[in-house]
């Protein structure tokens, strides 16, 4: 028969999906037997798939495939030739409702440079299959609702693969006398193929143990090139740490006798919850204080809390279709923002979750690739791995549970667990058993789902003077979003105290405000004197407040609110609206926030963790998120006034703080890294006041510390700098990490987040240093993805920025669509800019989108950004 090899890329315009065409699947799969002969350039896989007619119909079976063409099938062990291919799906007829259908194929993992499927890194061969990857290995139908019992078998040269791992438990292994060895696993839980993993490769393991709440002992590894195995003791502790946890919060316990870590270079995104065999981009399992700073340690231990919890929420109950992708992302991101918050401090896990629902979700979802939580339509699934799905996604979890409070909540998820375990299912599901197990009505809280768009509340307090009673005035309203124009009010949890702004005592207790309807108004008895707002105390709601809060009052409750994230608040917005204004008028009159951060500083009892984040000033692309059209240079000027007024101003107490807090040998504990922290903040505020020792003082701590987050810090201050030593440090930096790839993406990240106004230069040349390439993922976001953050280096009002993104997306793109897409997002926020960046940004969006051969994956994300 002759077979057109199907082309990697569709040559017509690509289809969207929509979650209204949802229909369940014609024939299960109860489970599968898969043969690899692994081979870098040539892996033949076997499968056999019993399958089973789900219901009485005539339809055949149909396999997905992307790019392999079968070179036999067979049903019942015979061979047939009545197959054909459709677009990228394989038909099979069948005559009876269950058999046994083979099928062979030959992948070459070595040229797989999108790293989705079966694909080389570092020598290594592994596997990426969600959401769509497993169709590269082999023919199955590749949808989530389709739970399978898998067995692997592998065989591999023995020298240059000697571990084999698949998901589940080992069953047998052995030696071949042609130099190769094989190894069969065996996966006893039912899975989608999305979860399917297998890595071969040269690999020393950091191997222990972990006794389960029932008792069983489960064999725990962490595997890695043998010279890292160093570097895997944080990530093995905090495995155990969340193994614990779930246990102790969720009632979870782990359910096989093996649970594996792989940690690999290349790697698309994060990591992957595959069952039992979690693989991880390498920089959330390395860690030591020599390489990794202490943002990288808390990163590694929520990534390996994170994949773990997927377990339970994920895997144990997985998604129904792409659409209710949030039902288990939102989930567990909830669940390890949760956990981590138990390791440290609570206050700042959630002041940095905010500050990053800020910088990725906000404006996701005032721009034109807005989506809800759980979308109607997709061009390409790995588009919608997004801050919406993920983080969004966890505050809707977040809510209820405020809503519910943790008795019910628990309840709620004891009963989602116990009733949709082994089960493909849905958000709805999962709300369903919020209401029943929580006994309240979430009708209206369900548009939180739906309705993309971060809803604003304005909020005014009034109060008779004499009567003493005050009255807070609430509206709400959502923005139109791309395909959504008229909103329904939405349901909000809002937490609100009052305090009284003579005395500074609290003058109500904290209210859990309900609000949905358009506008409302909540009244308080017995307010005695003049009340200042708290309002969204703990973040309770993902939205905007707009209040009528005076800088005094946000001043006073920097000072005496109760609630941390409240207090950082009020801080926040008094900056803010400082530079704001300063942008607008050009003039920064920075004096209430000087008052409030030496204030800040003084005050007692406060973590210092807290501290570094309270006087930290806002990023420069939160300040041009709150204006109508975005001038770079104008809030730049803005913010770098107010830092240094503030350097300036407090110059004494950031001295005193960085000679204070200097720590001897260093240790990773929550205490030491507020420590690291606020010192380097005050490090930070030495160099914006201009002090001539400032990069000496830099330099010096570059040279002495014996840890990456202080080493980190100096350099990034000196990058920032026009001082001499900057080029020194650089070199330095660059020739004491040579061949760690995971330190030189700091080493372009770092230049390219530089303030200075060579920056755009300096990121051209760096993307012809030999030691950067677009085959790397994290050495591509190192540099593209920080350089599209820096809001006036990209937005270079010649347009270079732009053009320089669009011809390395483009580049990018050929090599790897699903990485090339999650860059372009910058290029996006046109329509904030002036007519002219406007004009310069929307001609490379163009260019992307007419280049040929472009992927659905960068198609969708500029197309959709055109709108
Ligand atoms: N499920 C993985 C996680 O734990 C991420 C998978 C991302 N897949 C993708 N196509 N972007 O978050
Ligand atoms: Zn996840």
């Amino acid at each position: 028969m002759d077979i057109q090899r199907s082309a990697a890329q569709p040559s017509t315009a690509p289809t969207a999906i929509r979650r209204e065409d949802y229909s369940p699947p014609a024939w299960e799969v109860p489970q599968i037997a898969l043969d690899f002969a692994l081979d870098p350039a040539d892996t033949r896989v076997r499968a056999a798939l019993t399958v089973t007619r789900s219901s009485p119909h005539d339809m055949p079976l149909v396999l997905d495939g992307a790019g392999q063409m079968p070179l036999s099938v067979k049903v019942d062990g015979v061979a047939v030739n009545d197959w054909r291919i459709e677009g990228e799906q394989l038909v099979v007829p069948l005559t009876g409702d269950h058999h046994v259908v083979e099928t062979e194929v030959s992948i070459a993992p070595e040229s797989n440079t999108q790293l989705m499927g079966l694909y080389a890194s570092g020598g290594n061969l592994c596997t990426q299959c969600e959401a769509e990857g497993f169709r590269r290995i082999t023919w199955f139908p590749d949808r989530p609702d389709v739970l399978s019992v898998y067995r692997v078998r592998m065989t591999a040269d023995r020298r240059r693969y000697p571990v084999l791992l698949a998901n589940g438990d080992p069953v047998a292994s052995g030696e071949n006398d042609d130099g190769t060895h094989w190894a069969e696993w065996h996966d006893p839980f039912p899975k989608p193929s999305y979860l399917f993993a297998l890595v071969a490769g040269d690999l020393a393991v950091n191997a222990s143990t972990f006794t389960t709440m029932s008792g069983r002992e489960v064999r725990l590894g962490i595997w890695v090139r043998a010279a890292d195995l160093a570097k895997t003791d944080h990530a093995l502790h905090a495995l155990k740490l969340s193994m614990a946890w779930d246990e102790r919060v969720y009632g979870r316990e782990y359910d096989l006798d093996v649970f594996n870590i792989v940690a690999v270079d290349d790697f698309n995104f994060g990591a992957m919850e595959n069952k039992g065999l979690n693989i991880f981009n390498s920089r959330y399992i390395l860690a030591d204080p020599d390489t990794a700073t202490d943002y990288d340690y808390d990163a590694v231990a929520a990534v390996v809390a994170h994949e773990y919890f997927h377990n339970w929420s994920g895997n144990r109950i997985t998604c129904r279709d792409w659409f209710q992708l949030s039902l288990k992302e939102g989930f567990t991101v909830y669940r390890d923002q949760c956990f981590s918050a138990d390791q440290g401090s609570a206050a700042v896990k959630r002041i940095e979750d905010v500050r990053g629902l800020r910088a990725s979700q906000f404006p996701e979802d005032s721009g034109p690739l807005a989506h809800p939580v759980r979308p109607e339509s997709y061009i390409e699934i790995s588009n919608f791995y997004t801050a919406t799905i993920y983080n969004k996604g966890a505050e809707l979890i977040r809510m209820m549970a405020t809503m519910l409070g943790p008795v019910r909540f628990r309840a709620a998820t004891d009963l989602y667990f116990d009733r949709f375990d082994g089960t493909a299912a849905t958000c709805e599901d999962f709300v369903a058993c919020m209401e029943e197990a929580g006994g309240i009505d979430l009708s209206q809280f369900r548009l939180w789902y739906s309705q993309a768009g971060t809803p604003r509340v304005s909020a005014g307090l009034s109060h008779e003077p004499g009567g003493g009673r005050a009255e807070l005035r609430l509206a709400q309203h959502v923005p139109a979003t791309p395909g959504q124009s008229v909103k329904q009010p939405m349901l909000l949890p809002l937490k609100v105290r009052l305090f009284g702004a003579e005395t500074g005592r609290p003058l109500t207790d904290e209210r859990l405000i309900l609000l949905d309807q358009v506008a409302e108004t909540i009244t308080f008895e017995s307010v005695t004197e003049r009340p200042v707002l708290s309002i969204n105390r703990g973040f309770s709601a993902p939205i905007v407040v707009e209040s009528d809060r005076t800088a005094e009052d946000l001043a006073f409750l920097s000072a005496h609110d109760d609630d941390p994230f409240a207090r950082y608040e009020a801080m926040q917005q008094l900056m803010l609206d400082t530079l704001v204004a300063g942008t607008i008028h050009g003039e920064v009159k920075g004096q209430a926030v000087i008052d409030a951060v030496t204030r800040t500083l003084e005050a007692e009892g406060l973590e210092l963790a807290f501290l570094a984040e309270a006087v930290l000033l806002p990023s420069e692309n939160f300040i041009g998120d709150q204006l109508v059209t975005v001038d770079p240079d104008a809030i730049h000027a803005a913010r770098e006034t107010l830092r240094t007024q503030l350097g300036r101003a407090l110059l004494p107490t950031w001295r005193r703080l960085y000679a204070e807090l200097a720590q001897g040998r260093y240790v990773y504990s929550p205490e030491a890294k507020g420590r690291r922290r606020l010192r380097n903040v005050a490090l930070g505020y030495i160099a914006a006041s201009g002090a001539e020792d400032a990069a000496a003082l830099a330099f010096a701590q570059f040279e002495a510390a014996d840890n990456m987050t202080d080493r980190q810090a100096a350099l990034t201050t000196l990058v920032s700098s026009d001082a001499p030593e900057r080029e020194d440090a650089l070199a330095h930096f660059h020739a004491r990490y040579a061949g760690n790839g995971l330190v030189l993406d700091k080493w372009f990240q770092t230049q390219a987040l530089s303030s200075r106004s060579d920056t755009g230069a300096v990121v051209e040349r760096l993307a012809q240093h030999p030691d950067f390439t677009l085959a790397n993922p994290n050495r591509a976001r190192a540099l593209l993805g920080a350089f599209g953050v820096n809001q006036r280096a990209f937005n270079a009002a010649d347009g270079s920025g732009y053009r320089f993104l669009a011809e390395q997306l483009i580049a990018l793109d050929r090599l790897n669509p699903q990485t090339a897409a999650k860059l372009l997002p910058p290029l996006g926020r046109w329509r904030r800019f002036d007519a002219k960046r406007s004009g310069l940004m929307r001609a490379e969006l163009v260019r992307i989108v007419e280049t040929p051969g472009l992927s659905k994956d960068l198609f969708e994300q500029a197309s959709k950004s055109l709108d």
